[in-house]
């Protein structure tokens, strides 16, 4: 989670009984390693105190009081100038009122009115209140202003009416921040389109013939690339993760499925990771009715899957409007995960597959490869040049995979 690893982090927490969940987004963010400091209003504090905010932060929670202190003259200029970004999570539809209109009378919208960073926000509201033309008046101006704006959810609101006005999740909230200082990032305004988990090539309704991918890289450099600001298409198999918030997911189960989403994304990507484990055999007929038993042990003939690497790598980088769906993305990076032999087989498969960049992934130990929370690997560049990581976070890999192919395509 590095994106947020020292960044200054502003929380303000609004009049709302969704403030309890800031508690939870507060928590998320210092355990990523940001700086977060809070500001409560008044009305806040009727849900929430101070202290709330202080166990989890370790930092300071600001609250109205704070206005009328001896450091109030410097408090709401530094606060505002100090951070990386501003987010408002519960925002009653008061405070965006406030917001749009410019008023300032209390700590949180006199900071908003002088920090200059990105804000998002979380609005958090009663039936009726989210949808009345003033509040949507608002949302329009500060949407305008280039606010992100996360949610409101539909669903059960503490009045017990159904509608929409609810806090978005932490987590999505969490998601929609690391988007917004990706926004400054290298990959800002680029597409990168990400494989991952491991194909199923049915055998009969019942079977299919898989591996042990658990997706858990493919999903990690998916988030790599939303938080350098990419714009990214998710291609995966069915897995038990969380697609990253911002993620377009493309959900697909055998290799000729992965292959023509891959075609059909990488007609106007920037670049292609193909981190999935994709079937180099499927059998060559599949069952229309489950194998049975009785039958007797099935003769299983097999044939080769498509090669989707082969086949986008070997693409022109420029071919005819027709062929508009052919086009090779300008980096194209594939993975290979080999239990012996490990950089003589990846720099051949660099070769023969035509890529820029291959990820060579020792899969022989237990703290590497398939299901593992950690990987090591080797990068081998199509010039011949090759850096070697030493174990590292999956998503410490994902980072420094996402680093390189922004360099690839500076
Ligand atoms: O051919 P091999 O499986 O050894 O190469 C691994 C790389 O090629 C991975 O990046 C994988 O996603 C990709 N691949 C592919 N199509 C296949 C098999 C693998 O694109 N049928």
């Amino acid at each position: 989670m590095s994106i947020l690893k020292d960044k200054h982090i502003l929380l303000g927490v609004t009049g709302s009984i969704a403030a309890y969940k800031a508690a939870d987004l507060a928590s998320k963010l210092t355990q990523a390693g940001a700086q977060v400091d809070v500001i409560l209003t008044t009305a806040a504090e009727k849900f929430v105190t101070p202290l709330t905010f202080q166990s989890v932060t370790g930092r300071r929670a600001y609250t109205d009081s704070d206005l009328w202190g001896g450091e109030a003259h410097v408090l709401h200029v530094g606060l505002g100038h100090s951070t990386d970004l501003l987010v408002i999570a519960p925002c009653t539809a008061d405070t965006m009122a406030k917001l749009a209109h410019g008023l300032a009378d209390n700590l949180l919208t006199v900071t908003a009115l002088a920090a200059t960073c990105p804000l998002v926000i979380a609005p958090a509201m009663d039936g009726g209140m989210f949808d009345a033309p003033a509040t949507q008046a608002n949302l329009a101006t500060l949407i305008e202003r280039g606010a992100t704006i996360v949610g409101p959810a539909e669903g059960h609101l503490a009045s017990g009416l159904l509608g929409k006005g609810r806090m978005s999740e932490p987590a999505e909230v969490l998601g929609r921040i690391r988007m917004a200082l990706g926004k400054k990032e290298k990959l800002a305004d680029k597409k990168i389109v990400v494989t991952a988990g491991g194909t199923q090539e049915p055998l009969d309704p019942v079977r299919v013939l898989t591996n042990h991918s658990s997706g858990k890289q493919g999903y990690a450099l998916a988030q790599a690339a939303l938080d350098l600001g990419a714009d990214v298409c998710l291609i995966s198999t069915p897995t038990a993760l969380t697609v990253p918030v911002g993620a377009r997911l493309v959900p697909v189960r055998t290799a000729e499925e992965m292959k023509n989403a891959v075609l059909a994304e990488c007609a106007d990507a920037d670049a292609l990771v193909m981190a999935a484990a994709v079937a180099d055999f499927r059998p060559k007929h599949v069952a229309a009715d489950k194998m049975k038993k009785r039958d007797g042990i099935p003769q299983i003939e097999l044939e080769a899957a498509p090669d989707i690497l082969k086949a986008v790598a070997g693409f022109r980088l420029a071919l005819s409007e027709a062929e508009g769906s052919k086009k090779r993305p300008r980096v194209v990076l594939g993975f290979a995960a080999e239990s012996r032999d490990l950089l003589d087989n990846a720099s051949e498969k660099l070769k023969s597959k035509n890529l820029d960049l291959i990820v060579a992934n020792d899969i022989s130990t237990v703290d590497a490869g398939f299901g593992a929370e950690t990987n090591r690997v080797t990068l081998l560049f199509a010039d011949g040049r090759k850096e070697s990581l030493p174990l590292m976070d999956k998503s410490e890999v994902a980072e420094v995979i996402l680093r390189t192919v922004a360099t690839l395509l500076e």
